[in-house]
C-alpha cells in the first residue's frame, strides 16, 4: 500500500498494512511517515495531525510546543519550560514541580493530549498561564498547520542529546518499562537497533536533522537545544529559552537570582530526591522515577565499548556530515 503523506487523507491508512519491526515494546514499531512509530500510538498520531489546527494568528502565541528524541532530556525542559513560562505565578508556598512530576504538567500531544484513554494519574491544572505541551514526532510529521504555517507561532523548543548517552539512556529505561516485550540483558541489542533506524521515533539522526535544519530555517520558530550546553551553561542557556518563548528574564530578575532559582528547582538532584518522583506513578504501573537515572554527560563510557561507540559515531558522521550539527563527548 502507498503509504499516505496527506494529513488528510489519513483516514483511509490502514494501519495494519503498514510496515512493522520489533523494537523493544511488546506492541512494536509501525512504520508510518518514514518514521518508527511505537504501534499503539499511531491513530493518536494521525488524531493530532488532523485535528491540530495552528491558526496563523496571535493566539498561538502562547503555544509551546517542546520537542524531543526520548531520552534527550525531555523531562528536564519540561521541568524548565513550565516554571519559565510561569514564573510570574505566586508559588512562594507550593511550587507544582515540589508534588507533580514534569511528565504531567507539560502533557505530551501522542502519548496524552491525543489519547482517547490517557489514564494520567496527576490531573493538568487546566489554570496554569503556559500551554506547554511536549512530541517525540519528527518534525516531518508535525500538523502542517504548524510546519506549514508563515506564522512564527506555535513555537518548538527541541533537545537533542549525543546519540550515545541515549542508547544508553533508553536501554536503562526500556529494561524499567513495564510495556517491554521481554528484558534486555545487553546493551548491543540497543546499538544494533539504534543503527537500523529501528527504535521509537527512529531513526534518531533523521529526528534531529529534521529539527535541526528547521531551527536554520526558522530561528524565530524553532529554537534548538543540546542537553550537554544546558549542563554546562544552565544560565545561558535558560535566558536562550526564556528570550524565545517570549517571556526574557528582567533585568531585576537575573540581578536577583531567579535564574539560578529555576534551574536549582529543575536541577537532577531536586527533582530526583523528591517524594512523588521517587514513589508516585505517571499512570498505573508507571513509575514516576523511571524518568531519572543518572542525569550525567559521557555516561556511554561505563556501557559501550569501543567498538559499539565507533559504529554508531560511523553513522553520525556520515548521516551529519554538511550539516553543521556535531555533539561533544562522543569519543
Ligand atoms: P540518563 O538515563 O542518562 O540518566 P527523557 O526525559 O528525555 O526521557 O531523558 C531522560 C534522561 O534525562 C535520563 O538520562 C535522566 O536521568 C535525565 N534527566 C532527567 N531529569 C533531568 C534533569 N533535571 N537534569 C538532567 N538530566 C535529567
Amino acid at each position: 500500500m502507498a503509504e499516505e503523506d496527506d494529513n488528510d487523507g489519513c483516514l483511509d491508512l490502514v494501519i495494519s498494512e503498514l510496515p512493522k519491526a520489533s523494537g523493544w515494546r511488546k506492541d512494536g514499531l509501525t512504520l508510518y511517515q518514514n518514521c518508527w512509530f511505537p504501534s499503539n500510538i499511531i491513530p493518536n498520531i494521525i488524531s493530532f495531525q488532523k485535528q491540530f489546527k495552528a491558526k496563523d494568528k496571535e493566539e498561538d502565541k502562547d503555544i509551546i510546543i517542546m520537542a524531543s528524541f526520548q531520552k534527550s532530556g525531555t523531562t528536564w525542559l519540561k521541568s524548565l519550560l513550565f516554571s519559565i513560562l510561569n514564573r510570574s505565578q505566586d508559588y512562594s508556598e507550593h511550587h507544582p514541580l515540589l508534588t507533580t512530576n514534569p511528565q504531567a504538567l507539560v502533557p505530551s500531544l501522542e502519548f496524552t493530549v491525543y489519547n482517547p484513554n490517557p489514564q494520567m494519574i496527576n490531573n493538568i491544572d487546566n489554570n496554569l498561564s503556559s500551554r506547554a505541551m511536549s512530541t517525540h514526532i519528527p518534525y516531518a510529521s508535525l500538523p502542517r498547520s504548524i510546519t506549514q504555517c508563515c506564522s512564527k507561532y506555535p513555537r518548538i523548543v527541541y533537545i537533542s542529546r549525543n546519540p550515545l548517552d541515549v542508547i544508553v539512556s533508553l536501554w536503562h529505561f526500556a529494561n524499567a518499562h513495564p510495556d517491554r516485550s521481554r528484558d534486555w540483558t545487553s546493551v548491543g541489542d540497543f546499538v544494533d537497533m539504534f543503527c537500523s533506524g529501528e527504535i521509537n521515533f527512529g531513526p534518531y539522526w533523521d529526528h534531529v536533522l529534521g529539527y535541526w535544519k528547521a531551527s536554520l530555517e526558522r530561528p524565530e520558530k524553532v529554537l534548538f537545544l543540546k542537553y550537554e550546553d544546558l549542563k554546562e551553561d544552565g544560565v545561558g542557556q535558560a535566558k536562550r529559552v526564556a528570550e524565545f518563548v517570549g517571556v526574557p528574564f528582567s533585568r531585576e530578575e537575573e540581578s536577583g537570582g531567579v535564574v539560578e532559582q529555576v534551574l536549582e528547582m529543575c536541577s537532577f538532584g531536586k527533582l530526583k530526591d523528591l517524594d512523588v518522583n521517587k514513589h508516585g506513578q505517571l499512570r498505573p504501573n508507571f513509575d514516576n522515577k523511571l524518568f531519572f537515572r543518572k542525569g550525567q554527560v559521557g555516561d556511554w563510557v561505563n556501557h559501550l565499548t569501543p567498538s559499539m561507540a565507533d559504529r554508531v559515531n560511523e553513522i553520525i558522521k556520515e548521516k551529519f556530515s554538511g550539516s553543521g550539527l556535531s555533539f561533544r563527548n562522543m569519543s
